[in-house]
Parts: C-alpha cells; sequence; structure tokens
C-alpha cells in the first residue's frame, strides 16, 4: 500500500487526529518560511531581529520587519491546503490545528479549533496599557492611540514565554490524540517541537509531510517529502473518490 493510501487509511482508523503546522503551510499562499534557502532567517539572526532586546532598543529595523510581514499579510490568502484542513474539522476528520505559524490562514479559511503557539500577526498591543488593536494601524504608528504608549506584534519573540492559552490549548489537544500529522515544519524549535513527540509517546501514529528531512523522521510512521497542498489534495481524493481502493 503507497504512503498516500496508508495515510488516509490512518486518518479514517483514526479516533482522534491532530494536526500540527509550521511555515511551510503557508509557502503556497506566498509566504517565506524561515530556514529554507529562501527563508526569512537566511539573511538575517532571529535573535537580533525578532527579540525582545530588538524591540525595546526600538530600532527601526525591529518596527520595518514586522511592519514589512503584516503589509505582505494583507496580501495573501490561504492555499487548498488551509481549506482542505477547515474542511476535515467541519466534517470531524480532524480535532483542531496546532500551529506555530502568526500568518492567521487557518483562521482565514475557516478553521476554528487552531492553537496558536507563538502568537499572531493579526493584531498589536499596547506595551503599558496592554490594548488590543487591529495589526493595520502598526501600518501608520507606532504609539497607543488610547495612552501613547510603544505598540508591539502580538507574535511571541525570542526570548519570550509561550502564550498560555495557546500551550494549555495544544495539552486539551494531545489528551486522547491517536494520530498525529505535522505539516510544514524543520521540527527545529523547542518547546513547540515537543508536542509531536509527546504525542508519539503517548501512542499516537506520527506522520510528518515536510520538503526536507526532519529531526523526528525515524519516529514518524509516514514520512512523505513533497507540497503539502498536493499531498492533502491527493489523501483528501482517496477519503472522497475511493477509499475502496485500500
Ligand atoms: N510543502 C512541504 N514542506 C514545505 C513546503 C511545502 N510547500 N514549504 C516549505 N516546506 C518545509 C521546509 O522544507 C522546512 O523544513 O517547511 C519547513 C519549514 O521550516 P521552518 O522554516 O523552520 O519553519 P517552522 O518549522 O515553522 O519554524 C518554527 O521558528 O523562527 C521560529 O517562530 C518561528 O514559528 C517559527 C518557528
Amino acid at each position: 500500500m503507497d504512503d498516500f493510501l496508508k495515510f488516509a487509511e490512518m486518518i479514517r482508523n483514526s479516533s482522534k487526529t491532530v494536526v500540527f503546522t509550521g511555515a511551510g503551510m503557508s509557502t503556497e499562499s506566498g509566504l517565506p518560511d524561515f530556514r529554507s534557502d529562501n527563508g526569512l532567517w537566511k539573511e538575517v539572526d532571529p535573535t537580533q531581529l525578532a527579540s525582545v532586546e530588538a524591540m525595546e532598543m526600538g530600532g527601526e529595523e525591529f518596527f520595518s520587519f514586522y511592519r514589512d510581514r503584516i503589509d505582505t499579510l494583507m496580501k495573501v490568502k490561504p492555499n487548498p491546503g488551509h481549506h482542505i484542513l477547515a474542511e476535515w474539522e467541519r466534517k470531524e476528520v480532524i480535532a483542531g490545528i496546532i500551529t506555530q505559524n502568526v500568518d492567521g490562514l487557518h483562521h482565514r479559511a475557516g478553521s476554528k479549533n487552531v492553537a496558536e503557539l507563538h502568537g499572531n500577526l493579526r493584531e498589536v498591543r499596547c506595551r503599558r496599557c496592554q490594548k488590543i488593536f487591529p495589526a493595520s494601524l502598526f501600518l501608520e504608528s507606532r504609539e497607543c492611540a488610547e495612552c501613547g504608549g510603544r505598540l508591539r506584534p502580538c507574535v511571541v519573540l525570542f526570548g519570550e514565554m509561550l502564550p498560555v492559552e495557546g500551550l494549555t490549548k495544544s495539552e486539551d489537544m494531545l489528551r486522547g490524540c491517536d494520530l498525529f500529522i505535522v505539516l510544514g515544519s524543520s521540527l527545529q524549535v523547542s518547546p513547540a517541537n515537543w508536542f509531536p513527540m509527546d504525542a508519539r509517546k503517548a501512542g499516537a501514529d506520527l506522520v510528518i509531510v515536510n520538503r526536507t528531512p526532519t529531526p523526528l523522521d525515524e519516529m514518524a510512521d509516514i514520512v512523505i517529502s513533497g507540497s503539502i497542498v498536493e499531498v492533502l489534495e491527493k489523501v483528501n481524493a482517496i477519503r472522497e473518490n475511493g477509499m475502496g481502493l485500500l
């Protein structure tokens, strides 16, 4: 049985499937990932740019980096892979998504049960009064309209803890998970990469779809190297048209 049929069979037999996504989920929407050849971190050192220190120093580099990303997000849309995952949630094929992505494309595709481990770039907040504003405000101003404090993106910066809400939601999703699917992550960043390991240790089957090898490949039941959109479209077609193919 080829990997796609095996993958479709695992989804069919699973009682609780959780999907874990990284930046590779959004490259087919036109967004760069971080560690591929044309990734965001190829040109810059994230610990120097996307860090609390960089924000505290208030340099133009920090603000223009996030302003550019917020501006880009307004020009992209969910790809067919995001829409398939949203459909699978509606049909209760998957329980939900744990994402490292801050682009909000799962929400825009209609996914509801999404745990955002690294925050989001949909919003910015005032560092003084903590008021939340749409990220578009950051394109025009650095100051809070309410109190004049400094605005910051609602993403987790290097050196910051992950948001309790994202962690709690992820841990709830992991409970009883018997199939854990990784889509488009190099699995090099902790504690996010603990989730696939914890799922595997708890006895879940593990499937990894990623263009390049990851450190968890040898513990996975299936590893598919290729386009996430193509893989999801193929597995969805098997699910819809031909589980009899199995
Ligand atoms: N199909 C399949 N795999 C893909 C695709 C695609 N269309 N596009 C990219 N990939 C793979 C790449 O081969 C790469 O291994 O997706 C992976 C993305 O890995 P990273 O760029 O490291 O992104 P991610 O794993 O999400 O990074 C985790 O690091 O800097 C932090 O906060 C940032 O959330 C991010 C975290």
